[in-house]
């Protein structure tokens, strides 16, 4: 499924981050967001705006596997909301793949995240009620993708799930499950990948193999992938991190 014509120049590519390959697929400059504070503004209420990011300046490369590390509370999760287009930005500058969304609508932002990106999370998010394969179908499904199933299925085979493709979600190990959100997230050969602490609700072990999983999926399609992680470990295996605290990139470690 990897074969597309429009992906290859990018599947023989190699690893290095170092090198040109194309315009960056997320830009963000100034990028901030606040939520409305909460209750009515009247005296019983916190009716301040809660500034969660600050002003983010930050690259994503074509290819590139960035991590991004900070305590909790300083924005990773909202980082990754805005980049995916589940968040509007309320200032600063927003482009990914060269959708400014800073004003795009709902309809353009969901329109990028079913086309362009995918995004695992530390729960899983798998539909109880479907099966592996059904789960994973789903973004195939959503871009009217008559393959669906049987794409679906090649990709639960390549993250070594092809005997578990009817199995609900609570039948499976966490490891297991997680697996599936990777086939979704990558069953529609995304350009960007979003994953947020994917690995926090596995042991040390499972999730290195997840992990590993996601860096080869990375690799081969040439996707970019931002990896939010309390793992230096893992940290370590990303082409670069960016350091958040306080709604801020601290610093940049890396290539
Ligand atoms: N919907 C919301 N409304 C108001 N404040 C919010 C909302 N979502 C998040 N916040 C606040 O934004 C700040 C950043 O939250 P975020 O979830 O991005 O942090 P995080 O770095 O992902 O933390 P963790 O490592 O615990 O997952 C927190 O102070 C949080 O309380
Ligand atoms: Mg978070």
């Amino acid at each position: 499924m990897f074969s597309k014509t429009e992906r290859a120049d990018t599947v023989d590519r190699p690893p290095s981050p170092d090198a040109e390959k194309g315009a960056p697929v997320a830009v963000l400059s100034g990028a901030r967001l606040s939520y409305p504070g909460i209750g009515d503004g009247g005296p019983e209420a916190n009716g301040a705006e809660v500034d969660v990011l600050r002003g983010i300046d930050m690259e994503i490369g074509a290819g590139e596997i960035v991590a991004a590390t900070g305590p909790s509370g300083s924005g990773k999760s909202s980082l990754i909301a805005v980049i995916g287009g589940l968040e509007r930005p309320t200032g600063g500058e927003v482009k990914v793949l060269d959708i400014d969304l800073t004003t795009a609508g709902e309809a353009a932002r969901t329109d990028l995240r079913r086309r362009n990106i995918g995004i695992v999370f530390q729960s899983f998010h798998l539909v109880p009620a479907m099966s592996a394969l059904q789960n994973a179908s789903l973004p195939l499904m959503l871009a009217g993708n008559f393959e669906a199933e049987s794409e679906a299925a090649k990709m639960l085979a390549r993250v070594g799930l092809s005997h578990r493709l009817n199995h609900r979600p609570s039948a499976l190990s966490g490891g297991e499950q997680q697996r599936v959100a990777i086939a979704r997230a990558f069953a529609a050969e995304p350009r960007l990948v979003l994953a947020d602490e994917p690995t926090g609700n596995l042991d040390q072990a499972t999730g290195d193999e997840v992990v590993g999983v996601m860096f080869d999926l990375v690799r081969e399609t040439g996707a970019s992938m931002l990896l939010v992680t309390h793992d230096e470990s893992l940290a370590a295996r990303c082409d670069r991190t960016i350091a958040i605290d306080n709604g801020k990139v601290r610093d940049t470690v890396g290539s």
